[in-house]
């Protein structure tokens, strides 16, 4: 009985292991077919004779993303919608810009480990561990320094300076998928009920009205 408890233990370990990143490429290269009306996990591949050099290119991270918004942050994303060869490669990156004192707020990524570069300026930069420990890990970067996000869990950046910052990111997905964290629990349509949020954050109504008012 133990061991049938044990295997079944591995097997759970197993599956989840594999389920928190994406699943290996079957052949050399599937370029998503955008236009496939067949749903599938990531996209159709194209017809790999049709395959040409473009669709395995990006251009366009030598551009700002723009940052004029309330966190002073944006980030120019090239994932599987915007460069269709990363289908199936369980990979991706994005371009962010912040702008002096612009936050990436916390958010995390549901199927990507998230490794990060700064280009200019210094970034503090965190992430939270899981219940029960909630230990907060942070650190502040500057020009060449690299951090990673383990995957799922919530983290964030912050410029500390006086000029913009740029950093670089690769993910561990081609469609990492992003949670911020006060969207999702703010900006829900429809909304998650003010009573539940209430008692949720411990706080009164005027207060989660508040919030949600600016989502
Ligand atoms: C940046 O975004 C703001 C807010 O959406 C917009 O008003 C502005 O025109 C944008 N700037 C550029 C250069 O696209």
């Amino acid at each position: 009985m133990a061991r049938v408890f044990s295997s079944f233990a591995l097997l759970t370990l197993a599956f989840s292991v594999a389920m928190a990143s994406d699943h290996s490429p079957l052949q050399d290269l599937c370029v998503a077919d955008m236009n496939s009306q067949v749903f599938v996990n990531g996209f159709t591949c194209k017809n790999p004779s049709s395959v040409q050099a473009n669709d395995f290119y990006f251009s366009g991270l030598h551009m700002m993303a723009n940052t004029s918004n309330a966190l002073g942050f944006g980030v120019k994303p090239v994932s599987v919608t915007q460069l269709s060869g990363l289908n199936t490669l369980g990979i991706s990156m994005a371009r962010i810009d912040y702008a002096p004192w612009g936050i990436n707020p916390p958010h995390t990524h549901p199927r990507a480990s998230e490794i990060l570069t700064v280009l200019e300026g210094s970034l503090e930069v965190g992430f939270v561990t899981s219940n029960p420990e909630n230990r907060h890990i942070s650190k502040v970067l500057n020009k060449g320094d690299v951090f990673v996000f383990p995957v799922n869990l919530v983290h964030y950046q912050r410029n500390v300076g006086n000029s913009n910052a740029v950093a670089i990111v690769g993910l561990s997905s081609q469609n990492s998928g992003v949670n911020p964290i006060a969207n999702v629990v703010f900006g829900s349509k429809p909304d998650i009920s003010t009573d539940i949020l209430v008692k949720a954050f411990q706080t009164s109504d005027d207060v989660i009205s508040s919030i949600r008012s600016k989502f």
